[in-house]
């Protein structure tokens, strides 16, 4: 079986990303031949990225993702750019889809919708992210919820290339966390952790240090109640037990009881040296990779090289179908 996921480069990681997704996707590599690309192509659709901006946030994702536990020797961790294959499937795919079904995309009309002027780019990014998946006949795609949209398209992508010209695509099967396994907003636990939308002080970077990490923690939005209980009425608190547990391993229950009675200031103490405990040693990691930009390179160099044995093959049998005239 193989898993294949993406994640662009552009905007810090948070502990939701880390927690929601690049952990898990650390735990299938063993299980799974996995394929994991750090999706630059589709980071510049939406806001103009600047050059060297772009290019160092790609090379931080990567250092990331290894100090997160993705082994390259374990899976296959690349940049999309390296891999041409990504582009040239996505103009066949392009031309298969129809202009409506791209501009219903959710995710579109609400990027669309807050700017006064967008790219094609961001019109046809569900056919690019498609020809990511089927470019590697991925078996599982573990996503976030609001990947739904995106998804159906590669699996009706793949079977509508199979109809007209035959068995040529793994038709792939989407994979979405658990429920309850979202990281809320420190200052506003109603809404999700997230890079466009929390504040400073609500937002946990994967790259905070311990500090930034107990400060933040320590003025997380609680209520006025003193019990350490997960409720619908209490929905910061319940966003830091998740956080405990899932920082630790604990069951929600356990640390339920364990704080029983002891008020929410050693609770929240408990639940930043948890996340210290979780965060840090990834930050540490981090600095020595990314301080070797020759040896990270060779890395994503070596990826492109593992990706493009299953990319090149699979392009070149969809062009033969299309009707292209082998070169
Ligand atoms: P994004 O940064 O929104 O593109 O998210 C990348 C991936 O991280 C998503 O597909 C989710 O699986 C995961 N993710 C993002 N935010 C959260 C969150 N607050 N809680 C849990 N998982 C999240
Ligand atoms: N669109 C995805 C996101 O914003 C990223 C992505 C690009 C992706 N290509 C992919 C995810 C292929 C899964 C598979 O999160």
């Amino acid at each position: 079986m193989r898993v294949l996921s993406g994640i662009q480069p552009t905007g810090a990681k948070h502990l939701g990303n880390y927690i929601g997704a690049i952990r898990r996707w650390a735990a299938q590599q063993d299980e799974y031949d996995a394929f994991f690309p750090i999706v630059d192509l589709h980071s510049i659709t939406f806001l103009p990225q600047d050059p060297e901006e772009l290019r160092e946030s790609t090379l931080d994702l990567a250092a990331l993702l290894i100090a997160s536990g993705l082994d390259p020797d374990r899976c296959t961790l690349f940049v999309q750019s390296h891999v041409p294959e990504h582009p040239r499937l996505a103009w066949v795919l392009e031309c298969m889809t129809p202009f409506g079904e791209l501009r219903r995309m959710p995710q579109f009309r609400e990027r669309a919708a807050s700017q006064q002027s967008f790219s094609v780019g961001l019109l046809t990014y569900p056919v690019l992210q498609a020809a990511d998946i089927l470019l590697y006949q991925a078996d599982l795609v573990p996503v976030g919820e609001d990947q739904r949209q995106h998804l159906e398209l590669a699996r009706d992508l793949a079977q509508r290339f199979n109809q007209r010209f035959g068995e040529t695509f793994t038709v792939p099967e989407a994979t979405y966390p658990e429920v309850g396994a979202k990281i809320m907003d420190l200052q506003d636990p109603t809404k999700r952790m997230s890079t466009s939308e929390s504040s400073e002080l609500g937002i946990l970077r994967v790259l905070d240090p311990p500090d930034v990490v107990r400060r933040k923690l320590r003025s997380a939005v609680t209520d006025t109640g003193r019990d350490v209980v997960r409720s619908p009425t209490k929905p910061g608190v319940t966003n830091l037990i998740e956080i405990m547990a899932a920082a630790t391993g604990a069951t929600p229950e356990e640390i339920e009881s364990r704080f029983d009675g002891r008020g929410y200031a050693p609770f929240k103490e408990a639940v930043a040296e948890a996340v210290v405990e979780l965060l840090d040693p990834v930050r540490l990691r981090f600095g020595e990779l990314r301080g070797n930009t020759q040896e990270l390179q060779a890395i994503l160099a070596k990826g492109a090289e593992k990706a493009g044995a299953i990319a090149v093959p699979t392009l070149a049998a969809a062009y033969e179908r299309v009707g292209f005239v082998t070169p």
